[in-house]
């Protein structure tokens, strides 16, 4: 390894933007070491930058506390220094250190929801266990819905898990191309869900049959996912199953009414608070699945009449309220399950 005299002689005159760039790449090619002997070749310029990268080949070194002291001298200087944020969360969360690594999380997070990683390490703590399409899939393989809705649909990724389904609908006023191969009975309503269910009754589009199955993931507003509940609910049967996308999510700034960052889940979270204090008669339960969890909602009553008497006074109710809640302090009318096998049954009970 270069000595300390021979590193400062070769980057003579560069700044500490430089021996930055050429420690991380030193980091990435996986030869810490020279990057711990570059960081502390030039550890008087206290540079946070470098102080980082010191930190993280120190960590990888082994050293993990005097890794977390680096990182500590740069947030006693800079409390909310975005890198020393995300630098910090991941040793806390390597270290088991869950708490830790949450509240580092969460003021990186608040400041900046895209910061590259930090979502889906956040996700990782909190939602553990499979991703919602293969949540999605192993609840079709359980339910084998014969009549399947989904409000939303993209390119068909979950479109195409409803193999099951003599009917299967999509509905999306968004012309992008389908990417997944569609089960043969499938059906694509290129229109907004509202004037989907204004349009068509449920005979002409599921015939007889109530619908299974019903995957709402279109508008992230509560209106619209409240509207699309309501419409779903009169074509169901009590033993169907609607279930709700983007409705935890994890972080103030991604749950807005107006869109602030790249992962959005909008304010629909807002339809489970609603449909618990309007409809006690539900049984809501929310599975914790990454990116943004699956609410489950079973003993529907396709008569209920409350929801659309009621619309607007309910819209207005909940319209101004906030997402405060801890990434992992859902409030009780989510009724959080673990992600697992066992969770999944409790949800379709
Ligand atoms: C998150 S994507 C759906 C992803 C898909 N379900 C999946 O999991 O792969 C949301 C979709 O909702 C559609 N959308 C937006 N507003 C809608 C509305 N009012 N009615 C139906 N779909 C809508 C968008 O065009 C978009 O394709």
């Amino acid at each position: 390894m270069a000595e300390a005299g021979v590193l400062r002689a070769a980057f003579a005159g560069q700044g500490p933007a430089e021996i930055v760039f050429v420690a991380q790449q030193c980091l990435e090619s996986g030869a810490w070491d020279q990057a711990l002997a570059l960081c502390e070749a030039f550890e008087a310029t206290n540079d946070p930058a470098l102080l980082l990268c010191r930190a993280v080949a120190t960590f990888v070194a082994g050293e993990r506390q005097a890794a977390l002291e680096l990182v500590g001298r740069v947030r006693r200087e800079q409390p909310a220094h975005l890198s020393a944020l995300a630098v910090e969360a991941q040793m806390l969360a390597r270290l088991g250190n869950r708490a830790g690594a949450l509240g580092s999380l969460q003021s990186l997070l608040d400041r900046y929801p895209d910061y590259p990683g930090a979502q889906a390490l956040l996700c990782s703590l909190v939602m553990p266990g499979p991703h919602y399409r293969a949540v999605l899939t192993e609840l079709h393989a359980r339910l084998k819905p014969k009549t399947y809705l989904e409000i939303g649909v993209e390119s068909g990724a979950t479109l195409a898990l409803a193999q099951t389904a003599q009917i299967a609908v999509g509905v999306d006023p968004a012309d992008v191309p389908v990417k997944h191969a569609l089960p043969k009975s499938a059906r694509l309503f290129r229109e907004e869900s509202d004037q989907f269910f204004r349009d068509h009754t449920r005979e002409s589009v599921f015939g007889a049959h109530p619908v299974d199955l019903v995957f709402i993931d279109g508008m992230h507003r509560f209106e619209n996912a409240l509207s699309d509940f309501l419409h779903a609910e009169r074509w169901a049967s009590s033993a169907s199953t609607i279930v709700f996308h983007d409705c935890v999510p994890l972080v103030a700034r991604t749950a807005a009414r107006e869109r602030q960052s790249n992962f959005w889940v909008g304010d629909t979270w807002k339809v489970v608070l609603a449909l618990a204090q309007y409809r006690p008669d539900l049984r809501i339960r929310t599975l914790l699945c990454a990116p943004s969890g699956l609410v489950v909602v079973r003993r529907l009553d396709p008569r209920a009449s409350v929801l659309s008497e009621r619309f607007l006074e309910i819209v207005s109710r909940f319209a101004d309220l906030e997402w405060s809640h801890a990434p992992d302090a859902l409030p009780p009318e989510f009724s959080p399950l673990p992600n697992d096998a066992g969770g999944l049954s409790d949800a379709l009970r």
